[in-house]
């Protein structure tokens, strides 16, 4: 069973911006399913890596939204994803050499993070960009 189900309320409105939740949601459901399920090592790793990269990626979607359109709260903002980055870079550092393994407590954290990420913060940026005409 999925460990975050997409809905409605989590949308921000800029379909970008959407769209790439709805990825980090499914690639967060696939490594808690294959954590579930018991999958090998390598497969956590490979499927974690591709979290930590995907992630990264959408924040700098993010950011160049804040610097294209001036957003004022952008280093607040850019702080939080700089925190995670730290988080889950170092988390996926351990996972690599073995220090550490995927835990339910892992994983309800990283979707708590995301969805009030998304809800607070998000939204916020998203409903600026609305208002600047960014769809
Ligand atoms: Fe969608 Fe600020 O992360």
């Amino acid at each position: 069973m999925a460990l975050l189900t997409w809905e409605d309320k989590y949308k921000v409105g800029i379909s970008k911006i959407d769209d790439q939740h709805k990825k980090i949601v499914e690639l967060i459901n696939k490594l808690y399913d294959s954590m579930a399920e018991g999958r090998g090592k390598d497969v956590l790793k490979s499927i974690l890596n591709d979290l930590v990269e995907y992630t990264k990626y959408h924040f700098q979607t993010e950011e160049k939204y804040f610097e294209d359109y001036k957003y004022q709260n952008k280093n607040e903002h850019k702080k939080e994803h700089e925190d995670l980055k730290n988080k889950v870079t170092e988390l996926k550092g351990k996972v690599d050499i073995g220090k550490a393994v995927l835990s339910t407590e892992i994983m309800q954290f990283l979707k708590q993070w995301l969805v009030n990420h998304i809800v607070e913060s998000d939204k916020k940026y998203s409903t600026f960009l609305i208002s600047q005409g960014v769809r």
